[in-house]
């Protein structure tokens, strides 16, 4: 089942490929079931082909989004003491890649602590895993990185993961925000089934605070966040020759107080036919008609003992930036 398609950089880096989610859920399945409903949705994680991934980089350098500045605040600070609180060497697995400045804050901290360190990040993009990791074995001689390429659950729930020491987990950037309450529950669980008790789970989430630097960071005024919403109608263009007009539609972002999350929307500015061709359909909107395309939940304190509650984890430690804008906690598996 485990096929490792890259024999690494002086075997200090391997790519093991897990299998795929089942098959049925194509992007062209999705975007029909989603502009066929009533309201309209697509779901965020279209955002990312490759454009829509170098939008999302620009947006982590936006003032307005402060999220990743403050996550960076927050592992410079505190990240010696991060990598050394469960008390044993630890080995790394990361959901996501990683950013550059980020993981290597943590790897540079744990091979301060411990002699070597084996980094393990999930990924779905074979292209993103190579990247951020063979620079990274450049970087630190006594790093090996053992990548997997899948989508997190498929790959939590292979059974495939190897670990020889503790491990500590990492799904930072506030990604565990863009799932939905029931969802963020389940990948939790998975991540503790698949760990050890005394394994930790760092998890990065964006607090709740005033609607407007919320809703202000979701809507930058440089537009940045609104072209990233709006590739994902580009990218039915390109791959679905969809007939999209991107300046017809507007993003909108908006705390959802009750639900705790900025929802992200395009709305038609006029009433439109959309024809996509590999679709074989034809989409009507009217004037003002909104097509929902991300919720980001933010959490406080409470929000994170309901999410840790039932899954085998316990909230260990809390680490905020001085601005106590986002939360960095551990929780450890019991
Ligand atoms: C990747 N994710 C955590 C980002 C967020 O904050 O929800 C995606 C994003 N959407 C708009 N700006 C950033």
């Amino acid at each position: 089942m485990q096929r490792p398609i890259t024999p690494g950089s002086k075997n200090r880096f391997e790519i093991i490929e897990l299998p795929r989610a089942a098959a049925g859920h194509t992007f062209a399945d999705d975007v029909l079931e989603g502009l066929s409903t009533s309201p309209k949705r697509l779901a965020s994680k279209y955002f990312y082909d490759d454009l829509g991934s170098s939008l999302f980089e620009a947006i982590t350098h936006l003032p307005e989004y402060y999220l990743t500045s403050a996550e960076t605040e927050i592992l410079r600070d505190w990240g010696w003491q991060i990598v050394r609180v469960l008390d044993e060497p630890v080995d790394f697995l990361e959901l996501g890649s990683g950013s550059a400045v980020k993981t290597r804050l943590l790897v540079g901290e744990a091979l301060r602590a411990q002699n070597a360190l084996v980094y393990s990040p999930i990924d779905i993009s074979v292209d993103a895993l190579r990247a951020s990791s063979s620079a990274m074995v450049e970087s630190f001689p006594t790093l090996t990185v053992r990548a997997y390429a899948g989508d997190y659950f498929t790959v939590l729930k292979s059974g495939g993961l190897r670990f020889d020491r503790r491990v500590l987990a990492m799904l930072m950037g506030s990604n565990i925000g863009n799932y939905t309450p029931a969802e963020a529950r389940e990948l939790v669980k998975l991540i503790a089934e698949a760990l050890r008790p005394g394994d930790g789970l760092l998890l990065g989430t964006d607090r709740k605070k005033d609607p407007a630097v919320l809703e202000r960071a979701y809507d930058d005024p440089t537009g940045v966040t609104s072209a990233f919403d709006k590739n994902v109608l580009g990218r039915i263009n390109r791959e679905l020759g969809g007939g999209f007009d991107l300046r017809s539609f507007r993003h909108i972002a908006q705390y959802n107080e009750k639900r705790g999350c900025v929802e992200s929307f395009l709305e038609s500015q006029r009433e439109q036919n959309i024809a996509i061709d590999a679709l074989k359909t034809i989409v009507h909107f009217r004037k003002g008609e909104r097509i929902h395309t991300e919720s980001s939940y933010k959490f406080d304190d409470n929000d994170i003992a309901a999410l840790a509650a039932g899954t085998g984890f316990n909230v260990s430690h809390v680490w905020h930036d001085k601005g106590k804008r986002f939360n960095l906690h551990l929780l450890v598996k019991g």
